[in-house]
């Protein structure tokens, strides 16, 4: 990191917020690049998304369904705010090419074919667009309904513009079987969510708390779009299965820990991962919102389960006893993976950005919900804030309690940012004990992950 930008940051968290916006417009406009360069660059496909563009040690020049739908979401948010038609048409572009990818991919054989999941739940292809043959942790089946969610907010906009052929053409077309991308999707969900998988850290098959959040996220948004579109059998499909996902999400709350439960029933996988501490729970928080609430990030089993992490993770890595701010957040505590190979594990940008999202994402539904009640559960996280005595916040309480809120989501993202470059490059890890970037260079996520948390902000 530059030493301009080292001040620069260093001061914006030793003196708090007050000069901070300019960095963050700097920094989004540079993540903002960075993320466009990865999309279909000079040896991949129109339409897919490189994890990131490092071809070796590691290798992450694919397109993994699971990067490229939450890359391509954040497409999807620029699209709709862009003002400047011509870039509001490139966004257009990259969203049809991405559509277009998209339906290939789940055509194409792959070796999740002869697996449980029908092909649908293949993680990554490679950046031609061709199956990927080798070993991998398979099938991962939060890809399909990411797919979805990311999706379906474009079938509705497009939807509230009259643009409903291209919608039924490419997107929906209300078929079994069906050639657009979101009945597929949303049909192998249905079909399959009682299924073990791998998780999004790839690494351990079982029912997880990511996966059934976001399943259910694009049954209940797949069952309101298919209504939109005269499809009303499916959209009773849909609801049903989301109804019976959600005794099932329920159960991942451990009321004795104080966190929600990050994968049950392990039938394949690493062995070692005991803990129930796992950042992969905050980012089903972020990627399932919806207008229903549905644990939304006020919950206090949420609140419990962000304190408890930040807590565990603020003692296990060195970097983090050095005095740079808010604390910089891993995947979970017995992480192995150093980015590259099995060593130990780091903290990472988007886990880091994650929680930074998280707290404007509080702040933003404190405000709208107009006050709020400390419980056993939340008094942790109420506690981190200096907000002890107060049990029920309401006017210039509840005002301080969310400016105390958002400057916390103000030292998150400096904290991720302190560990970039000077020209505002993310890699995959922080490593633990010199904060030195590590493993794969730009990750396209990492960027994705900058943004979302900015415009939360
Ligand atoms: C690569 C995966 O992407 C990563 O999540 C995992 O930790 C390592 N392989 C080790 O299995
Ligand atoms: C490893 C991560 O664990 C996984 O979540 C991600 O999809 C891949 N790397 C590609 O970025």
């Amino acid at each position: 990191m530059g030493m301009g930008r080292l001040v620069l940051l260093g001061f914006a968290l030793i003196v708090g917020t007050v000069n901070a916006a300019a960095w963050m417009d700097d920094q989004a406009s540079r993540s903002k690049a960075y993320l466009l360069d990865n999309i279909a660059p000079p040896g991949a496909a129109k339409g897919s998304v490189v994890a990131s563009p490092s071809r070796q040690n590691p290798d992450y020049f694919y397109h993994w369904i699971r990067d490229a739908a939450l890359v391509m979401d954040a497409i999807v948010t620029s699209y709709l705010k862009e003002a400047d038609s011509g870039e509001k048409a490139l966004h257009e572009q990259r969203l049809k090419d991405y559509v277009r990818f998209s339906r290939q991919n789940q055509t194409t054989a792959n070796p999740s074919d002869y697996e449980v999941s029908g092909g649908m739940g293949e993680p990554k292809f490679e950046a031609d667009g061709t199956a990927y043959q080798r070993g991998w942790g398979r099938p991962q089946n939060d890809g399909p309904a990411i797919c979805a969610i990311t999706l379906i907010r474009l079938a509705n906009h497009w939807l509230d513009k009259g643009r409903d052929p291209e919608v039924r053409g490419t997107l929906y077309d209300g078929k079994v079987p069906t050639h657009s991308v979101i009945k597929a999707d949303l049909e192998f969900v249905a079909h399959h969510w009682n299924e073990t998988c791998y998780d999004i850290w790839e690494e351990i098959s079982g029912y997880h708390f990511y996966t059934r959040l976001i399943q259910r996220r694009a049954l209940v948004e797949g069952a309101k779009l298919a209504d939109r579109l005269g499809d009303g059998g499916a959209a009773s499909f849909y609801r049903a299965q989301a109804a019976k996902l959600e005794p099932l999400i329920e159960t991942h709350w451990n009321e004795s820990k104080g966190v929600l439960v990050p994968t049950f029933g392990r039938d394949r996988g690493v062995h070692y991962k005991t803990s129930d501490i796992d950042t992969a729970v905050l980012l089903a928080i972020l990627h399932s919102t919806g207008s229903d609430g549905y644990f939304s990030v006020d919950d206090d089993r949420v609140l419990s389960t962000l304190e408890r992490q930040i807590r565990v993770f603020q003692a296990l890595y060195h970097v983090n006893q050095k005095g740079y701010g808010a604390t910089a957040m891993g995947r979970y505590p017995e992480d192995l993976y150093d980015g590259n190979g099995s060593s130990q594990g780091n903290p990472w940008f988007l886990t880091t950005l994650a929680v930074a999202e998280m707290h404007y994402r509080i702040a933003n539904r404190l405000e709208a919900r107009g006050q709020f009640n400390r419980s056993l559960r939340n008094g942790p996280f109420l506690d981190s804030l200096g907000q002890s005595s107060i049990h029920h916040f309401r006017g210039a309480d509840l005002a301080n309690l969310i400016a105390k809120t958002r400057a916390r989501g103000d030292a998150f993202l400096g904290r991720a940012c302190f560990h970039g470059v000077k020209d505002g490059r993310f890699a995959e890890q922080i490593h633990r004990d010199t904060g030195f970037m590590q493993g794969a260079n730009d990750l396209t996520w990492s960027y994705a992950s900058f943004l979302t948390a900015y415009w939360q902000r």
